[in-house]
């Protein structure tokens, strides 16, 4: 995916909205994505787990590649695996559009982020909530995204760690005073009451508060 400012991508409103199919039912991945995509979600978030990062395991490149042919959304690929380099390449050639990797995950950060920009991928980065900002700020001007965490990888449906919301403050003045252009995603515990803090991010992560709700198109105009 070339990189496209955020605020001409998004189809809903002011922000890109992208449902994680964690919450999805896997039986009818398919239909799943294709009912979000009809209301008007912009990317597909899928969460990728391996029970080492995260004590829990979701889907591999096979699924991503599946998904490739159901669906014209961009596929923004969050891998919660340890030494995401092993993986990277079979996500690219399954059509990942976006692949983000976590800080903490590998010894070879920056090696993990050309590998993804080479792949002509865009590159994202993340954090656990408890580490700190600081060890990202090397990586901006070499990302597309960068997404804050709030709340603890692993799992969907918890609740939203209102401590986090400072960093995405810390991410819009530091992406203003030094001219960088990244997108600033959250991931985490969103929905339409945690959405009002969240005015300074670009694109929002939303799991069950999407895939398990009553009326979808609501939920995604709750959080546009
Ligand atoms: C958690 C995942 C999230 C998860 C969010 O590790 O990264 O993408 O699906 O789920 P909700 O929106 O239910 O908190
Ligand atoms: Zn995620």
């Amino acid at each position: 995916m070339t990189k496209k400012p955020w605020s001409k991508t998004a189809k809903l409103g002011g922000k890109l909205l992208a449902p994680s199919i964690l919450s999805a039912d896997f039986s009818r991945l398919a239909e799943e994505v294709a009912s979000v995509e009809k209301l008007g979600a912009d990317w597909v978030h899928v969460d990728v787990m391996d029970n080492h990062f995260v004590p829990n395991l979701t889907i591999g490149a096979p699924v991503v590649a599946s998904l490739r042919k159901a669906t014209k959304m961009p596929l923004d690929c969050h891998l919660m695996v340890e030494n995401p380099e092993k993986l990277i390449p079979a996500f690219l050639k399954a059509g990942a559009d976006g692949i983000t990797i976590h800080v903490e995950s590998t010894k070879d950060v920056a090696g993990a982020i050309k590998m993804i920009r080479d792949g002509g991928a865009r590159v994202g980065i993340t954090l656990r909530p408890r580490t700190s900002l600081t060890e990202i700020l090397p990586y901006l001007p070499d990302v597309d995204l960068v997404l804050v965490m709030t709340v603890e990888p692993g799992f969907g449906g918890q609740s939203f760690m209102h401590d986090q919301v400072e960093k995405v403050t810390r991410l819009k003045a530091e992406r203003e005073s030094k001219k960088l252009d990244y997108v600033i995603q959250i991931d985490g515990g969103v929905n339409r009451e945690t959405v009002r803090e969240l005015g300074d991010a670009d694109c929002l992560v939303a799991g069950s508060f999407v895939f398990g709700a009553s009326d979808r198109a609501q939920a995604l105009r709750d959080l546009s």
